[in-house]
């Protein structure tokens, strides 16, 4: 093995020991809160239930208070009659243990009635096309970043949402990057529609899937753009840029904790690796 492979490793196992000792201790008393991000899950397959498992072994080890489901929930077209093999069975152990997941809009769910029935479904825990969830000191701004969502209506309500938030950490989800080094790319007209409205009410992180790969990118304007596609679709290649902090084709997920100075972002991949750690500040 080369030297610089071994210390890779290295260092990744010394950091995956002192999340859990960080972790075993967190959560009481305060308004911290910790949850997992994934997306592009609903392929049905064995990477989706591996990741699965992973996701629920985080949570058996430092339980989490919710689950962000981050687009293209069920593939090709948003069936709901696929629901128990892209859903329910990968993610049995924490659905069975309680944990809420809400979910955001992929291209491959408006299929479908226009996605409708995965509004509907009350597992995915949509209070809508777009919505808010707060929980302790963070809240979660939940996107329809498709291109025939109500985006007139939608930016209204987000600037209004934003501007009233009490959050000190403020998380904007939606499907489509915004920033990215994947196979699509940055997106101009998102980062034309919301780009500047995150930055204006301090948001600290966005958190998309479409791209099949995982990348946390540097802060760009104040904000980490962190891309969770690796949930079970195909993945695809992603070849580093500037903008890239860590950039992987690998089945995977983040795990994020909000606390009251600093927001840490973990990611592990399919068997249980620790693939990235960073700490985002608070704005
Ligand atoms: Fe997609």
């Amino acid at each position: 093995m080369r030297r610089r492979q071994l210390l890779q490793l290295l260092s990744a196992s010394a950091m995956a020991a002192s999340l859990a000792v960080a972790g075993s201790t967190a959560l009481a008393g305060s308004g911290r809160v910790r949850f997992l991000a994934v997306a592009d899950t609903g392929s049905g397959n064995s990477h989706q239930r591996a990741v699965g498992a992973q996701m629920a072994a985080v949570h058996r080890q430092r339980p989490v208070d919710l689950v962000v489901l981050g687009g293209d929930n069920i593939y090709p077209s948003g069936d709901m009659a696929l629901i128990n093999a892209t859903f329910q069975r990968p993610y049995a152990e924490l659905l069975a243990a309680g944990v809420p997941f809400h979910a955001v809009l992929g291209n491959h769910d408006i299929r479908t009635a226009n996605g409708d029935p995965q509004v509907a479904y009350r597992p995915f825990g949509m209070k809508g096309r777009y919505y808010s969830v707060r929980r302790g000191d963070l809240e979660l701004f939940m996107l329809d970043t498709n291109g025939n969502a109500d985006w007139a209506g939608q930016l209204r309500w987000l600037r209004s949402v934003l501007g009233s938030s009490t959050a000190p950490w403020k998380v904007v989800v939606g499907h489509h990057p915004i920033y990215s080094s994947g196979y699509y790319g940055n997106n101009a007209s998102l980062q034309a529609k919301i780009g500047a409205l995150m930055q204006r009410h301090g948001v600290q992180l966005y958190i998309n899937g479409h791209e099949h790969n995982y990348e946390r990118s540097r802060p760009i304007d104040g904000i980490t753009y962190l891309v969770v596609g690796g949930g079970g679709a195909s993945l695809r290649p992603i070849l580093p840029t500037d903008q890239s902090a860590r950039a992987i084709s690998t089945y995977s997920f983040a795990e994020i904790e909000a606390g009251p100075k600093e927001l840490t972002v973990a990611a592990w991949d399919s068997k249980g690796q620790l693939i990235d750690r960073a700490v985002v500040a608070r704005r």
